[in-house]
């Protein structure tokens, strides 16, 4: 969480710095501040509870010039959300700002005797204080001395006063880049705030300190030796990360996914059946294993509850969903015959990283589902499937859904050849059906008007049910939680067969029950679900195949998906309900973009 970004060049460094920190508001929008150095001032500090809009309204004012400066907008973890509390913090020469979390920081205050001289509630100024303790003329000791005192994931920018020009950078997990062109050196905590200026950066290697200048960069290792990073490039431009004529990203990134699912299918396919080829993921992968542990977080995770529905009865082998935070504490029943998929959009995450080291560690191969090039999660992996979502900038999660899900799809089908569960025709039949999924999803968004209908009743809603058995259950976990996220009424899905074993309790005149049917075997069974609770007074809002058989009597509204067969209902499926929480926060005047308390990337525990 939390955005960094810092500028040392030709340019106005305030000008780069907003417009830089307006990019990574999406990694959170507590509280925003900027710090700037020149030569001929003094260093001038400015930092705002609130969105990055109120710092910018605050520096309008401002007459400064400045080429060297760093940016921050915040997720609070330590301390509350005031300007205090808010980025950069200073100690005597040192000014900084930090993503992340020192996590042995009460005993540094008590070690160093910093009690009484701190001003706010946050671990980064105490990190400020030590950086400034160590620092006597030359910053690469005082970083080296000081990161060996620390324990927890850092991203710092760092500016030293009596050396105005200068950026000097460290991390441990926190992801952080880097680049330079034409006279003009950045860093930031993603590519999305330097794409404006340069689409060449590198991802700056932890543990190696990073001296930003007007005519270049530098790496060097702890020991002092250089080093030349490895260059990356992005493939989409400003254009991709812009809304486009859409009110909200979301909107637009919703309506981004025919394309999202084109460009993460059709590369993987040869003579119309899956090839990884120019992946690098060799089939014996997928031969050698005897089960599959995905793990994940929120929406992430629920993609991979999808992809066990899907998996295990296709493979005839043991596959497990697992939440990353948990799963990273325990002793998983893992070894090296264990295909462990990690899934994430950001590649970031920092449970999810960390489950996937233990997974490494235990010996099993690690196949990642990442859809940002070069992100942490990517590099660390064995094997990596990148989704072609491009950049998702909303903090509810719906194209990187989607193509999440297609990569699932992608991977049982090539897994079952494979293995022999399936022989080139049944092949290239389940994918001749994944493609058929992305006119079925292009037609759902052509007739929004009914969804919108739907999220006005919803609106109005305390709480929310959603409901559905098999694949039509893991379906309604996304739906409910992109629902609670955006709009904040309180939602929950369960299998419908389990809601008579407490949940019904809750449903009363008019509650909303949104319940996904596409599953022919289960079908009766979930209508059965339904009626009890429209028997008790519930809205239900129905979802089936199309040409499914829908007595009068069962529901108040109803949605139907162009898909034929029930494993692949999933695409279609997901617009309705993205759309529905859409429309619903949207009505609410909800913040759609940017809910309360979440950030885009979970890069803290
Ligand atoms: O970047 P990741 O896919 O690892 O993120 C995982 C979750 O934090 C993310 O999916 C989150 O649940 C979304 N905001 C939900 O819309």
């Amino acid at each position: 969480m939390c955005g960094i970004i810092g500028y040392t060049g030709q340019m106005d460094a305030l000008k780069v710095l907003l417009n830089g920190l307006e990019q990574l508001e999406y990694r959170g929008y507590d509280s925003a501040g900027i710090a700037l150095l020149s030569s001929s001032s003094d260093r001038l500090l400015v930092k705002k509870a609130g969105p990055v809009a109120t710092l910018k309204e605050t520096c309008q004012t401002l007459d400064v010039e400045s080429h060297c400066g760093i940016g921050h907008t915040r997720w609070a973890t330590h301390g509350g959300v005031n300007d205090v509390n808010a980025h950069p913090h200073v100690a005597g020469k040192v000014t900084l700002i930090h993503n992340g979390i020192i996590e042995n920081y009460h005993n540094l205050i008590e070690r160093f005797g910093f009690q009484d001289s701190l001003v706010s509630e946050t671990d980064t100024e105490v990190a400020a204080k030590l950086f400034d303790y160590y620092y006597h003329g030359d910053p690469v000791e005082a970083i080296r001395k000081t990161i060996r005192e620390l324990t927890g994931a850092y991203a710092f920018c760092i500016l030293f006063e009596d050396i105005p020009d200068q950026i000097f950078c460290v991390r441990n997990v926190s992801p952080m880049v880097a680049a330079h062109i034409d006279g003009s050196s950045f860093v930031a905590s993603d590519v999305t705030a330097i794409i404006p200026y340069t689409n060449r950066y590198f991802v700056i290697p932890e543990y190696q300190i990073v001296t930003l200048r007007q005519d270049g960069i530098s790496v060097e290792d702890l020991e002092g030796n250089p080093r030349e990073p490895e260059m990356l490039e992005v493939s989409w431009n400003v254009e991709a990360a812009k809304k486009n004529g859409f009110p909200h990203y979301m909107l637009k990134e919703i309506h981004e996914q025919p394309e999202a699912l084109r460009n993460t299918i059709l590369p993987r396919l040869r003579d119309g059946l899956p090839d990884f080829e120019e992946d690098g993921i060799p089939d014996d992968l997928f031969r050698n294993c005897d089960k599959v542990a995905i793990v994940a977080c929120g929406t992430a995770m629920y993609a991979g509850m999808v992809g066990k529905a899907l998996m295990e009865p296709l493979l005839k082998i043991p596959v497990s969903v697992n939440i990353a935070s948990e799963y990273r504490y325990e002793s998983p029943l893992i070894d090296e015959h264990t295909l462990v998929i990690v899934i994430s959009q950001s590649g970031e995450t920092i449970d999810t990283l960390a489950a996937l080291r233990l997974s490494r560690k235990y010996g099993a191969k690690v196949l990642s589902i990442v859809n940002v090039k070069g992100s942490t999660i990517a590099r660390e992996s064995d094997y990596v499937f990148y989704t072609h979502a491009g950049p998702e900038i909303a903090v509810a999660s719906t194209k990187a859904y989607m193509v999440q899900l297609a990569s699932l799809y992608l991977i049982g089908c090539r897994m079952a050849m494979v293995r022999g569960n399936f022989d080139r025709e049944e092949a290239s039949q389940f994918i001749s059906r994944l493609s058929a999924s992305v006119p079925a999803v292009e037609k759902v968004l052509a007739k929004k008007d009914k969804i919108k209908t739907a999220a006005s009743l919803l609106a109005k809603a305390q709480d929310a049910f959603f409901v559905g058995r098999g694949l039509d259950y893991a379906f309604s976990l996304e739906g409910s939680l992109k629902l609670k996220e955006i709009s904040y009424i309180h939602a929950e899905a369960y299998a419908a067969g389990e809601l008579k074993h407490g949940t019904i309790a809750l449903i009363e005149e008019h509650t909303p029950v949104i319940a996904v049917a596409t599953q022919d075997h289960i079908y009766g069974k979930t209508l059965s679900n339904v009626r009890e609770v429209r028997a008790r007074g519930a809205f239900v809002i129905l979802i089936t195949k199309c040409g499914a058989e829908v007595p009068e009597d069962v529901c108040d509204l109803h949605f139907s998906v162009p898909v034929t067969y029930d494993q692949f209902t999933v695409f279609p499926v997901a617009v309705i309900l993205q759309l529905l929480a859409y429309y619903t926060s949207d009505m609410k005047g909800l913040n759609v973009d940017k809910p309360r308390n979440l950030a885009k990337s979970v890069t803290v525990e």
